[in-house]
């Protein structure tokens, strides 16, 4: 019984020494020491002892008992205060570590231009109006001066949603809208998306972008277009910029013109940028037609105005020297990055 004795406190001590976790201490613990364990089944032969040898077994077997139970106090211990260091080292939070930027959005470059051009007009009075991107025909190009059979809608074909209904082709329609709602006199941007059905290249997409523009009152002429225009050029490209009107034709303007600016890279000298010219087509304007402010209900013979209608891709474009329009439209997060 001696021998069983140590033999079992010799494997316990060794259990509970290699031991490293809190639940297999305990199962060690039940298994010598608990109800069923192996030091109480020794104990319960102790009847089959003589009566001097009892007394020296009940002690031998309590010190082994003793033994065991501080071994396992002391390893139960130093395994909880193990886990508890794990845990906060697992936990720890270095608060002088630099902290992680949410990802940022930011404007597109259309968008970034767009607004510019906004602050450029809103501080010369206007306002900006707004109309429908789906636009019955009259709007987009009969109150426009293109009736019907007009060879000049063949270069703004479009996308059809019935024969009276469609994509909008031009923002000129915007004035139509604003002309029937507003009284002289106006002032008016109004900038937004137009269609075509152009073939996808470096220069043309079925969707872009146009400014309009259009000045209504009493003896407005030809200078107070250019003189609009001369302004907003030289906010966009710098005070030396100047532009040069060429005669040209819109249905709904007359005289019209379009409208050429001096060559940010060579500044009017000629060079490969505006192939020679020293000028850069960049909108078409003229003085809104009689014909069409008596459509919208205003006496051509007290009131003028001037329009214009400005390619804000082209604008862009030229802003950031980008040589090819698609880029503008894919969305490639690397290429939108560059803009602030
Ligand atoms: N709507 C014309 C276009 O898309 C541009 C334009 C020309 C607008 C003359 C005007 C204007 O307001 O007066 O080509």
């Amino acid at each position: 019984m001696k021998e069983q004795l140590r033999q079992i406190e010799e494997t316990a001590s060794a259990a509970i020494s290699s031991c490293t976790d809190l639940r297999a201490l305990d199962e060690l613990r039940v298994k010598f020491l608990g109800k069923k364990g192996e030091l109480t089944a020794i104990l319960k032969q102790m009847g089959k002892l003589s009566a001097e040898e009892r007394p020296v077994m009940g002690q031998l077997a309590n010190e082994v008992r003793g033994k065991l139970e501080s071994m396992i106090s002391e390893k139960s211990a130093a395994l909880q205060e193990a886990a508890k260091a794990a845990k906060i080292a697992a936990e720890s939070l270095d608060v002088t570590m630099p902290g992680k930027r949410p990802a940022m959005g930011r404007l597109h470059p259309l968008q970034i231009v767009e607004n510019e051009i906004k602050e450029i007009f809103l501080g010369m009075g206007f306002s900006v109006a707004d109309g429908p991107e789906v636009e019955y025909d009259y709007y987009n190009f009969e109150a426009l001066n293109l009736p019907p059979n007009h060879p000049a809608r063949d270069t703004q074909d479009t996308f059809y949603i019935t024969e009276n209904i469609l994509l909008r082709t031009q923002t000129s329609s915007v004035q139509v809208h604003v002309m029937e709602n507003q009284k002289p006199p106006i002032r008016v941007i109004s900038p937004g998306r137009v269609y075509r059905s152009d073939a996808v290249d470096a220069t043309h997409s079925p969707l872009f972008h146009q400014i309009e523009g259009l000045v209504v009152d009493k003896g407005i002429t030809m200078a107070d277009l250019k003189g609009t225009l001369e302004l907003l050029m030289q906010r966009l490209y710098g005070d030396d910029c100047k532009i040069r009107l060429r005669p040209h034709h819109f249905p709904f303007t007359e005289p019209s013109a379009e409208v050429d600016v001096m060559c940010f890279n060579c500044h009017g000298e000629g060079c490969r940028v505006c192939k020679g010219e020293g000028y850069i087509e960049l909108l078409g304007a003229g003085m809104v037609h009689p014909k069409v402010l008596e459509g919208c209900g205003i006496d051509s013979s007290v009131y003028s105005g001037f329009a214009f209608g400005l390619g804000l891709e082209r604008i862009v474009m030229r802003r950031y020297n980008i040589s090819d329009m698609r880029l503008l439209f894919e969305n490639d997060m690397r290429f939108l990055e560059q803009f602030r």
